[in-house]
């Protein structure tokens, strides 16, 4: 399902100096495994999750996700594999502010050119999954941290994504909703054959995922067994 080969990416900061933010990094996951990334702040999780999202582009090695290799498709065929492939919780949510919980749930279908109606139905499953029934007609400025995060949650979930990559979806969340989303990931698990990639700073939370790694300075340290190469 994935096979990332050889990446290295660097930025170039404003005063001149390289950032080596993943440095020769090789991983094979299976379609439909469920993994657990963790590692200190910097170590190059969000940049690896974002190469993954076709975000994003490599310096160096390749990248194939269902058996598309990202650095050889054409834009088009990136903003599809964005669009129908992959669904994303981004660290720092993303919910667009002009619209409300359930019309952001919404729009990834109605990008994918569901009709209305159809979206509807199923954005409002989502956020009833979610926990978030009461919330579904308020602004992202108008619910708290958690909410946000659990919408941002919905939203990656709705339609059905191949590759789930979630950047800290639990960050700002207490127990109880933390619950909540890793319900909603195993759902979607069991629901289908949805491969899952989680970043999480919490190791109580990448204890429960079948598979762990574990990234520093740019690289992946150990391995769940027969997993990375
Ligand atoms: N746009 C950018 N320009 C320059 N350097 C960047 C940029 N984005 C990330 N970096 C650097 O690349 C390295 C990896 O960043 P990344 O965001 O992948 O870390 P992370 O593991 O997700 O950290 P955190 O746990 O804090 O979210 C860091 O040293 C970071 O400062
Ligand atoms: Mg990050």
């Amino acid at each position: 399902m994935i096979k990332i080969s050889h990446v290295t990416r660097t930025y170039q900061e404003a005063n001149g100096r390289q950032v080596r933010a993943l440095q020769d990094v090789s991983l094979n996951l299976e379609a439909g495994s469920m993994t657990a990334i963790t590692g200190p702040s910097g170590c190059g999780k969000s940049t690896l999750l974002h190469l993954l999202g076709a975000l994003d582009q490599p310096d160096a090695g390749e990248i194939t996700v269902n058996g598309i290799a990202l650095q050889h498709a054409t834009e088009s065929q990136r903003t599809r594999y964005r669009r129908e492939t992959v669904g994303i919780v981004f660290q720092f949510f993303h919910l667009l502010p002009g619209m409300t919980l359930l019309e952001n749930v919404a729009l990834p279908l109605i990008l994918g050119g569901s009709g209305q109606a159809v979206a509807t139905v199923r954005a409002v499953e989502l956020i009833s999954l979610a926990g978030l029934r009461e919330k579904a007609n308020r602004l992202p400025h108008e619910v708290s941290g958690g909410e946000l995060q659990r919408a941002a949650v919905a939203r990656a979930l709705v339609h059905r994504p191949r590759l789930l990559l979630a950047d800290e979806p639990t960050g700002n969340l207490d127990s109880a909703n933390a619950t909540r989303v890793l319900d909603l990931f195993h759902n979607i698990h069991q629901e289908g054959l949805a491969t899952i990639i989680m970043v999480t700073h919490s190791r109580e939370i990448a204890a429960q995922m079948p598979n762990h790694l574990e990234m520093a300075d740019g690289a992946l340290q150990s391995m769940a067994q027969g997993m990375a190469y």
